[in-house]
């Protein structure tokens, strides 16, 4: 018996970030977070429960991955299997329309693509919601891009209180991600190892403590489309994430000269009256955010900077969606 199902989600980038959990196994995280979904940015994930096979498979980009991706695909289809009651294995091939090893984090929408598609080819019908709690638990992010457009994952305490939400819609707010790329280097310290590493930092629990009143601030600067609001808090919010990896035991070091001289580039267009605004990741790679109004601008300012391997431009993403599967051979 084979039941194949495929789906499609967007990358996300996170306005007030997800940095540290109150539970690892279950990615309950230690503060809320708002974000982004990223159109333009897609994974796309065709899952096949099939009783011929011994064991799941993965293929990554037309490539079988390796055994830690592998393990923590199979951690998920296990939670989605014990839920339809079923021990087939599965085969699942994932693409990224992005290039990979471009430093932008694929596992937001890749675990999101991977809950619709499973769940859908085991014939379940779950809510929004619960997709989301599911997600949650492959990749943290991954909770955030269920829901479409933008998006805040309330942190809760446990799985059911834990799960993200439409603030509002994708055509809200016109704004504009130019992800610069800096390096195509793989990061040496992942999410997941990085987020074990945030409460060894002791400014972690002041920035966790801090986090319901950037909340407020950056929801309401996102409802009232207030770019200079949304510029003050975003930024903030960015530094506190960055200072609790440079003070974690051992240190996180994201930031690439490449990096500072980006944030300072932002800073100076914008002392000269351009909307723009930066954050930054679990990576060197830097997010320039601006309104469309101002994006032929921010695009003729990028061309000056030198050391930049590549940009990627993106606009307000929709939900996670199901696909027509193309049956592959198995
Ligand atoms: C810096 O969701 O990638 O991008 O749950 O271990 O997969 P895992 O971590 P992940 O962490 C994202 C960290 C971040 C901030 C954010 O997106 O909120």
């Amino acid at each position: 018996m084979i039941s194949t199902a495929a789906a499609a989600a967007h990358p996300n980038i996170a306005f007030i970030k997800y940095w540290g959990n109150q539970d690892d196994q279950l990615r309950i995280p230690a503060n809320g977070s708002l974000s982004m979904n990223l159109n333009g940015l897609e994974t796309k994930t065709t899952v096949s429960f099939n009783t011929d096979l011994a064991r799941d498979q993965l293929i990554l980009n037309g490539e079988p991955a390796g055994a830690d991706a592998l393990a923590r695909v199979s951690l998920l289809l296990d939670r989605i299997r014990r839920l339809g009651e079923v021990t087939t294995p599965a085969r699942v091939t994932s693409e990224n329309n992005f290039p990979t090893g471009t430093g932008i984090a694929s596992s937001a929408s890749a675990f999101a693509a991977l809950t619709l598609a499973a769940i859908t080819a085991l014939g379940l019908c779950l809510s929004e919601k619960e997709l989301s709690q599911l997600a949650r638990t492959g990749s943290g992010s991954a909770s955030r891009s269920i829901p479409g457009g933008f998006v805040e994952w309330q942190a809760g305490v446990d799985h059911d209180s834990s799960f993200a939400a439409s603030l509002a819609g994708q055509e809200h707010w016109d704004l504009v991600d130019n992800i610069v790329v800096i390096s195509r280097e793989h990061k040496k310290t992942g999410s997941s190892s990085g987020h074990q590493l945030a409460r060894t930092s002791p400014l972690q629990a002041a920035r966790v403590a801090d986090a319901p009143r950037r909340l407020v601030l950056c929801r309401k600067a996102l409802m009232e489309k207030d770019f200079e609001a949304f510029v003050e808090i975003v930024e903030q919010d960015c530094n506190l994430m960055h200072a609790v990896m440079m003070t974690s035991t051992p240190p996180l070091y994201y930031w690439q000269p490449g990096t500072v001289e980006i944030i300072q580039a932002v800073q100076s267009w914008r002392k000269d009256g351009l909307n723009v605004c930066f954050t930054i990741d679990a990576g060197p790679n830097v997010h320039i955010i601006c309104p469309k109004s101002a994006a032929a601008a921010v695009k003729r300012k990028l061309g000056t900077l030198a050391n930049i391997k590549s940009i990627l431009t993106c606009t307000p993403g929709g939900p996670a969606r199901l696909l027509e599967p193309e049956i592959t051979g198995v």
